[in-house]
């Protein structure tokens, strides 16, 4: 088994969405993927069909109905804040090694390639004292650190990759998910943030044309 935590420069970079083309990458490359998104804030019950867990389970090609979700959504609150701020509301305070707790064993079970996505950024806060960091710590998986090609995307990344390092995670792999209508060169941001970024293997994302999910796969360690 192999797990990767998918984290970013923070919430809708495109964290689910690169997770859903590497999992069908994987599924129509005869691997048998699976993925976790332990905590989600602005989770409503009533349209569990919307959530991120759904669209993983879809790429999974998994039934996706409630209990599905919740299978691989295990934390889930409601309002649409930071996950300290949205546990506080509902009275619960998130700790690490109680999420972790609950994922060892889903995460045991893989059969494959598994992706396990953050909430928010890579240092979203999980109480006073945690944050995505620590999750990401605790499971020991690799980092796809996923980002935007907006003007300041690039600090953005290496702010995020600088914490990932200085806690000894690794990041394997950045993905420059391309902004919408931003006039930086997609290009020109992937080859100035691998010129910092060590030895993380850096790759466009093109918005409405095909990604390199092959060599992405490779960056990764995973065969497919
Ligand atoms: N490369 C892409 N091509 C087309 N649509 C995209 C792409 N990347 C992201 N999107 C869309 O942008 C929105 C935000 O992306 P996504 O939900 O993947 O972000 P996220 O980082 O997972 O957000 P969150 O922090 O809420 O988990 C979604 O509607 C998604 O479908
Ligand atoms: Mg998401």
């Amino acid at each position: 088994m192999t797990a990767f935590f998918v984290t970013g420069a923070g919430t809708d970079i495109g964290k689910t969405w690169v997770s859903a083309a590497l999992l069908r990458f994987w599924r129509v490359n005869g691997l048998q993927p699976a993925a976790l998104k332990p905590v989600a804030s602005g989770y409503d019950p009533s349209a569990s069909q919307d959530s991120d867990g759904a669209v993983l389970l879809a790429a999974l090609g998994r039934p996706v109905h409630a209990a599905g979700v919740e299978a691989i959504t295990p934390f889930r609150l409601r309002a649409p804040l930071s996950p300290d701020q949205a546990a506080a509301r509902e009275g619960v305070r998130l700790t690490v090694a109680d999420i972790a707790a609950v994922c060892a064993p889903l995460i045991a079970q893989a059969r494959g390639p598994m992706l396990i996505e953050g909430a928010g950024g890579v240092m979203s806060p999980l109480n006073e004292s945690e944050t995505m960091l620590d999750l990401a710590v605790a499971f020991g998986a690799p980092a796809i650190f996923v980002c935007g090609s907006y003007l300041g995307a690039i600090s953005h990344a290496l702010t995020g990759l600088a914490a990932l390092k200085g806690r000894g995670a690794a990041a394997p792999l950045v993905l420059v998910n391309e902004t919408p209508g931003s006039a930086v060169d997609l290009s020109e941001t992937v080859a100035t943030l691998a010129a910092h970024a060590g030895t993380s293997r850096v790759l466009a994302v093109r918005r409405g044309g095909d990604s390199d999910w092959g060599q992405a796969s490779r960056a990764l360690g995973v065969a497919a």
